[in-house]
């Protein structure tokens, strides 16, 4: 994970993600802290959540170099251990494709979020073509077992929907250097969904 999420493709995204971070934010997967080198200084702190302790190890000089002070704040993105509407943002970069109910996560993200907050993410999930959506699906038991539950073929807009929150913005590529299987990239943001609100169409 610090080696295979840290290329120069993913750097160029990270960079996306975090820009417009502001105030406290919520990381869900924090994994190797491989977003910590593209925090703004608008960040006053982050609340990290993950269950690898051998990442938070990784993550050591990071941690050391970075100007935003960082707090463990639990181990489950499905559970979070934080008051309703506590943080003013929450970013999650590769994470959703691995943490068992994905849904339950985004519903406590929304839960945690203040009103009006957002949540930035990138994450890899289900390709639009066909013949590589079919790759997906065959290759996913694989790589589960590979990639510590990392699936392939989940729909990462759907996820987010169905968590409860409304896609504010939404851009869907194949990130450069990966294969097709694990490249198609859904990065965007989304808000908490508020009722009778429609979603908006779909990009590109
Ligand atoms: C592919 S790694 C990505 C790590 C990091 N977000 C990054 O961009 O480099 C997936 C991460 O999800 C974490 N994860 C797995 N289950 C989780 C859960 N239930 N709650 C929060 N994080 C979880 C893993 O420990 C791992 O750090």
């Amino acid at each position: 994970m610090n080696v295979a999420c840290n290329t120069k493709e993913t750097r160029r995204i990270r960079s996306m993600v975090c820009e417009p971070l502001t105030g406290v934010v919520l990381e869900i997967g924090f994994g190797t802290g491989l977003n910590l080198p593209h925090l703004p200084s608008s960040v006053t702190r982050l609340r990290a959540v993950d269950p690898l302790q051998k990442g938070r190890e990784l993550a050591e000089e990071r941690l050391a170099e970075s100007p935003v002070a960082v707090d463990f704040v639990g181990l489950d993105g499905q559970s979070l251990e934080l008051e309703d509407g506590s943080v003013d943002a929450a970013l999650s970069t590769w994470t959703l494709c691995t943490i068992p109910d994905a849904r339950a996560a985004v519903r406590e993200v929304g839960r945690v979020l203040r009103p009006g907050g957002t949540f930035h993410f990138a994450e890899h999930g289900r390709a639009p073509d066909g013949k590589v959506r079919r790759w997906q699906d065959r290759l996913n038991g694989v790589q589960q077992r590979v990639a510590c539950g990392c699936n392939l073929n989940r729909d990462i807009a759907a996820i987010i929907q169905e968590g409860g929150m409304t896609l504010t913005s939404l851009d869907m590529f194949y990130a450069k250097g990966d294969p097709k299987i694990l490249g198609w990239t859904y990065r965007g943001t989304a808000q908490v969904t508020l009722s009778g609100v429609d979603q908006p169409s779909r990009s590109p």
